[in-house]
């Protein structure tokens, strides 16, 4: 498997009134040709920050940025501004958080896509981008009528299927799509997925999905990145991410346990108990330790070495020497499994390092 896309040790810190905040800590992941990988986690645990940071769309001005990103072989933040220009579209594109939003209103999808290739592709003839953009538009299912459309005459779900055929414009190796569905019902929802899914499998592409839904992500992706604090605390296969072998860190068990299921008898839904930590008061140990039912002693003070490989969990009932992390995944476990919830048990030796 190549790597499409990946970060070493990215740290990103925002200038705030109190000064510099971290919001990513460290963050080291590959993202291979061909795959979706999910990135799930709380409201401002850095999934945007993540995504802007490996655009390089971070204002300098207001953030400090450390660590690397690599594009292919290519690192992102050594390159000059014309070659960055290259590389945004061409080789990276991206659905922003809200984006079907920020659509132009006064311009037709026509001209949206225009500029977009004249900016790129300034030989193109009008007939060519014309033809280009009804077939993208027909590949997010759209009727070529729609290219005479303005924003305010399209529904949610059409504009955000706008949005995606512009991301795809300059066929693009790696997509990142920021909580593309949030704002759309169910149904939408559920169709974009597909569509996404299609278009993914077709083009080879490599997509950084983030979402808030675990169990949206884990329908759709090859492999799921959690995100706490700023941290990535896992790393986890799809196709293990709800079964009930498969141990978890205690956040993402707390996310699967958060998810509501439609088979099954009445279940108690359990929320993780908390707020998210304050990220200018960080301790030094586990970000997740105080609100961590299975806390160990040491993990308020001791730092948890960051990983990566391709799946990992991030957490000290992981180390050789605490007590087996299994008894423990099941202790906790118990009381939600008696009542239907998907839990998370078995022994850290089936956690594989590898695809
Ligand atoms: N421009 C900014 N200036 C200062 N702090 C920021 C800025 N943007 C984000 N943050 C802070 O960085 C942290 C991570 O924010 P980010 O938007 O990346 O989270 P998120 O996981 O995408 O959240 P959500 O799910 O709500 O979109 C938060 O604490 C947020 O308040
Ligand atoms: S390191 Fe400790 S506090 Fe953190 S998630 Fe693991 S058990 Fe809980
Ligand atoms: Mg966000």
């Amino acid at each position: 498997m190549k790597a499409a896309l990946s970060t070493e040790h990215l740290t990103v810190s925002y200038d705030t009134p109190q000064g510099l905040v971290a919001a990513l800590r460290g963050v080291s992941f590959t993202l291979f040709q061909d795959e979706i990988l999910g990135l799930v986690g709380e409201s401002g645990s850095g999934k945007s920050t993540l995504a802007l940071a490996i655009s390089r769309l971070l204002d300098p001005r207001r953030t400090q940025v450390s660590g690397k990103v690599l594009i292919g072989s290519r690192s992102l933040y050594d390159l000059s501004s014309s070659n960055l220009r290259h590389l945004w579209w061409e080789d990276i594109a991206m659905v922003f958080q809200s984006s079907m939003n920020a659509l132009n209103p006064v311009l037709s999808v026509k001209d949206h896509f225009a500029d977009t290739f004249l900016a790129h592709r300034p030989t193109m003839t009008r007939t060519e981008i014309r033809k280009k953009t009804i077939s993208l538009l027909q590949q997010v299912q759209l009727s070529p009528q729609v290219i005479h459309s303005y924003p305010h005459e399209l529904s949610g779900g059409m504009k955000q299927r706008v949005v995606i055929a512009l991301a795809l414009a300059l066929d693009p190796k790696v997509l990142i799509m920021d909580e593309p569905t949030t704002a759309l019902d169910v149904v939408v929802q559920h169709s974009i997925l597909a569509e996404v899914a299609a278009i993914q499998k077709e083009r080879h592409l490599a997509v950084l999905f983030i979402s808030h839904d675990f169990s949206m992500v884990s329908g759709l992706a090859h492999r799921i990145a959690v995100m706490y604090a700023g941290e990535l605390v896992e790393i986890t296969k799809s196709a293990l991410a709800t079964g009930h072998s498969t141990p978890h860190h205690p956040y993402t068990q707390g996310l699967i346990q958060a998810t509501p299921q439609i088979l099954g008898g009445r279940v108690r839904i359990q929320g993780i108990p908390g707020e998210p930590p304050d990220m200018s008061k960080l301790n030094p140990g586990c970000a997740f330790w105080e609100r961590c039912s299975q806390r160990l002693d040491k993990c308020q003070t001791l730092p948890v070495p960051p990983q990566n490989t391709h799946t990992f969990i991030r957490c000290h009932l992981m180390d050789s020497s605490s007590s087996d992390f299994s008894s423990q995944s099941q202790e906790s476990q118990g009381s939600s499994e008696s009542n239907g919830s998907r839990g998370s048990r078995g022994s850290k030796e089936e956690i594989a390092h590898g695809r």
